[in-house]
């Protein structure tokens, strides 16, 4: 065997035997490095005669292709075997149960609102929303509020810093404003999110945030409201009164429910009541549907002839009635929450312990989660 044939028998097992890519590559080095031994070889091509050359410079460029190209193969080979290894060794146990993860809960509020809705809709209601921060016109005067009545500090308005025009904007009081946008069509310059004007016939239900500088257990700075609206021909208290009768029996899944409307004052209706129904109550827990007391639940009225005049419409042709549910208060009745400040203090204990799962079983009454 000559010396070449020698060393390609070594250099051949060597690469057979690497386990790894990393032993390979010591051996690559060791052959073909700057100093390997196929180097060294190739180096001593330059101190031969050109006879001897032409006869040795093929053997040992043969040799050095062949060391090169073996190493090559079973580098791939090595890298596939690592591969598949690492791919065995890392693989996931789907059938692993996952580790616990925090669930995020439906805040009630946005629970009621939802349910809410779902029953409003099913009898025809549409549904629109108004800017947080309104004037003066919209909030009070074209609701029939009389220029420096005590009704509008009644509600203990947030007003903002004066504009540049001199004007006092401030966060709207209650929802109604949104009664005249809608009947007046003056939003224009709002987003289109925010109630567009329209034309009677209108059936509108209209949630939102309110505020008034107030706080205790029953009041808290920002709460929710809803309104409602229905304007049309012909409109008159009993429909109102089915109207809130039908949602109250389908909100509190009570068949039967009794209630009563109380003569009230709201500048914007005439007659103007406020709707209780009946309900028992044993220390902070109220139930409602029957009983030997009563709980008031809602603000509601015909819309005054002057607010239909200051929307442009002509009250002997209109007529419609108008209610103001607080959300958040609906809330407390039907699931028993003590304090109202309770739902806006962010407390994610609180919130685990009243809030709904999102993935909750559809609720019969409403057809919501
Ligand atoms: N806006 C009233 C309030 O915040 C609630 C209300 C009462 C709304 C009677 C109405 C209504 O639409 O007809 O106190």
């Amino acid at each position: 065997m000559t010396d070449l044939s020698q060393l390609e028998a070594g250099l051949t097992a060597q690469i057979a035997a690497a386990a790894d890519v990393a032993t390979l590559e010591a051996m690559r080095v060791g052959a073909l490095g700057k100093s390997g031994s196929i180097s060294e070889l190739l180096k001593t091509l330059g101190a031969m005669s050109p006879d001897a050359r032409r006869e040795r410079g093929p053997l040992i460029n043969g040799l050095r292709d062949r060391v090169a190209a073996a190493i090559a193969i079973r580098k791939t080979d090595l890298e596939a075997a690592e591969l598949d290894a690492r791919l065995a060794a890392q693989r996931v146990d789907l059938s692993l149960p996952s580790p616990p993860e925090r669930r995020g809960r439906v805040h009630p509020t946005m629970q009621v609102l939802d349910e809410m809705i779902a029953i409003f809709a099913e009898m025809g209601f549409g549904l629109a929303e108004g800017p947080d921060i309104e004037d003066d016109f919209h909030n009070f005067t074209a609701l029939n509020f009389p220029p420096k009545h005590p009704a509008r500090e009644m509600h203990d308005t947030f007003w903002l810093p004066e504009d540049e025009r001199g004007e006092r904007k401030l966060l709207r009081t209650h929802t109604s404003p949104v009664q005249v946008r809608l009947m007046r069509g003056l939003n224009e310059k709002l987003p289109s999110w925010v109630a567009n004007g329209q034309e009677p016939p209108i059936r509108v239900i209209v949630p939102g945030r309110t505020y008034r500088s107030d706080s205790d257990a029953t009041h808290t700075p920002m709460f929710h409201q809803m309104e409602g609206l229905v304007i049309d021909r012909a409109i008159h208290m009993g429909h109102l009164k089915w109207t809130l009768e039908t949602f109250i029996a389908r909100y509190f899944e009570t068949p039967v429910v009794e209630t009563r409307f109380r003569p009230h004052h709201f500048p914007f209706t005439e007659p103007s009541a406020e709707m209780d129904v009946r309900c028992e109550r044993s220390g902070a827990e109220v139930k409602i549907g029957q009983g030997d007391d009563w709980m008031e639940i809602v603000g509601c009225g015909m819309v005054h002839p002057n607010v239909l005049t200051n929307c442009g419409l002509d009250p002997d042709v209109w007529q419609g009635f108008a209610f103001g549910f607080g959300i958040d208060r609906l809330a407390t009745l039907k699931y028993g929450m003590p304090d109202l400040r309770d739902m806006f203090a962010s407390d994610v204990r609180w919130l685990d312990h009243y809030g709904f799962s999102a993935f909750a079983q559809p609720n019969p009454a409403t057809g919501l989660s």
